[in-house]
């Protein structure tokens, strides 16, 4: 899509953020109504909540001043990480589009930029997907490839694997 506008999030864009959670987790799928519902969550909340801290980053984008879909990053600790943890220090990967506007490119600009930003500041970066989400082919493209033996359960009780790209050195 042609004319997709991309910029840093700031502190200002947690509400956002929240609406693209729930995107991303597909609590529609679950049941849940609104992202508000998602703050009862822990393993949820703790890639929003509070956005700004110290090694947050993301990226918006959007079309006519309408925010269309975002990705972003927090780092975990092994004891309170996110779904697709490897390693301290390793940030995880979140992204999710409005409905709507979904298969037209938005995704993979919004992830472009954001690996464009983090490739001088981190070894690499994961997630976590279920293995039948077609994002999968939206990672495979920018590079990520499957950590072996990570297949876990997801809270659907379906499976997801954990992802990985390496950045090279240079
Ligand atoms: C995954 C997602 C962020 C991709 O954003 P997008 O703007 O639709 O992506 P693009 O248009 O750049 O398309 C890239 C890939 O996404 C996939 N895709 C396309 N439409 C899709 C849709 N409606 N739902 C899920 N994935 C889709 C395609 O496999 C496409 O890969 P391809 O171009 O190699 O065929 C978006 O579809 C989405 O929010 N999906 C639901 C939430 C989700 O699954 N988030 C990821 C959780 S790990």
């Amino acid at each position: 899509m042609s004319g997709v506008i991309v910029r840093p999030t700031t502190v200002d864009d947690e509400k956002f953020l929240w609406a693209m959670l729930f995107e991303a987790s597909h609590a529609r799928d679950q049941g849940m109504a609104n992202p508000d519902e998602l703050r009862d969550v822990p393993a949820l909340t703790r890639y929003v909540e509070g956005w700004g801290r110290p090694g947050d980053i993301g990226v918006v984008g959007g079309m006519d001043g309408v925010l269309l879909g975002a990705a972003w990053v927090r780092v975990f600790d092994a004891e309170e990480s996110g779904y697709g943890f490897v390693a301290d220090g390793i940030p995880e990967l979140a992204i999710g589009v409005a409905p709507e506007s979904r298969g037209f490119g938005i995704g993979t600009t919004v992830l472009s930029a954001l690996l464009d930003t983090l490739r001088p500041l981190y070894p690499g970066v994961s997630l976590s997907v279920r293995l039948e989400n077609p994002a999968r082919k939206l990672y495979e493209r920018l590079g990520f490839v499957d950590v072996p033996d990570s297949e876990h359960r997801n809270r659907a009780g379906s499976t997801s694997v954990t992802m990985y790209t390496v950045f090279d050195a240079d």
